[in-house]
């Protein structure tokens, strides 16, 4: 919890301010960053990009698709490579969950998770804790609705970590098929329900999540009502808390998860968590280099 709070609190100070350019500083001037992306990612890639150069580090983003691995190089191998060239962290997305975890042991090189699988993205979950900070004056005693895919969800399962360490009532809410019963045992805090409106009411936070179709090996729900019972609508907006806010960690389907009347609102902070994004990003790569 302590290191969490010490990102957040450094994020704030990367965070933009209106009508100024964004100086450039030097802390991690003479490191090299590499983001090595084995799955599609635009904010991710993007943000850590931007938050090393913002920080005076040199970056190379490179994806599967653009690199050896297209012909047939092991993960093991790409990253042995990679680390003969002594960048001084590689940002790492992977389709397994663990991978990074994998690799950490096996290189010097500090790896930062980017996402893996269906397991973890932890610079999402301090995003969207910036974002609810800059909404709210702290986290204790909040009801945040967790809704959608759960079952597939890296950033579900990484915010239910961060969130539960600071006493927040985690309502996680999808299709049964999606929402795996023994999600309400792996932190304090945390209940399920199938019903939308039942995790929207008294919410502070209403957290959508996208689909994860690439992850589904078989039809989980009839593919026509998944936004009839789980799509997020302007009506529901008036069971939460009156200044409830809605976030999703994108990318946004439209009409599938939410309609496009709430993720323009001035309800939606969707845009902000983008944002942060880069703020946070930038707080955890000093943390981690200067
Ligand atoms: N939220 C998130 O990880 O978005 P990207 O897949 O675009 O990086």
């Amino acid at each position: 919890r302590a290191e969490i709070e010490a990102i957040l609190t450094r994020a704030k100070d990367f965070q933009p301010f209106e009508d100024s350019a964004f100086k450039r500083l030097d802390v991690l001037r003479g490191k090299m960053i590499v983001n090595l992306f084995f799955e599609a990612s635009t904010r991710t890639r993007t943000s850590f990009e931007i938050a090393a150069k913002r920080l005076g580090a040199d970056a190379v983003s490179i994806t599967a698709a653009g690199s050896s691995v297209s012909k047939g190089e092991s993960l093991v191998d790409t990253l042995n490579t990679l680390a003969a060239m002594h960048p001084n962290a590689i940002v790492m997305r992977h389709a397994a969950s663990g991978a990074p975890h994998f690799l950490a042991r096996y290189l010097p090189t500090p790896i930062v998770n980017a996402g893996d699988g269906t397991h973890e993205h932890p610079t999402q979950a301090l995003l969207d804790a910036r974002t609810i900070l800059d909404h709210r004056p702290a986290l204790e005693g909040m009801r945040i609705a967790i809704i959608g895919d759960i079952a597939h969800s890296r950033v579900a399962r990484s915010n239910v970590y961060l969130l539960s360490k600071f006493g927040v009532d985690i309502v996680l809410c999808g299709p049964p098929t999606l929402l795996p019963p023994d999600l309400a045992r792996i932190a304090p805090g945390v209940t399920l329900t199938t019903d939308i409106r039942e995790a929207i009411t008294g919410a502070d936070v209403i957290m959508m999540l996208r689909v994860q179709l690439e992850r589904q090996h078989e039809a989980a729900f009839p593919a026509g009502e998944y936004f009839q019972y789980y799509g997020l609508r302007l009506e529901h907006l008036s069971l939460a808390k009156p200044d409830a806010i809605v976030m999703h960690p994108g990318p946004i389907n439209r009409g599938r998860e939410i309609d496009s009347e709430v993720a323009d609102s001035q309800r939606s902070v969707i845009l902000n968590q983008v944002e942060n994004g880069v703020a946070v990003r930038m707080a955890v790569l000093e943390r981690i280099l200067s």
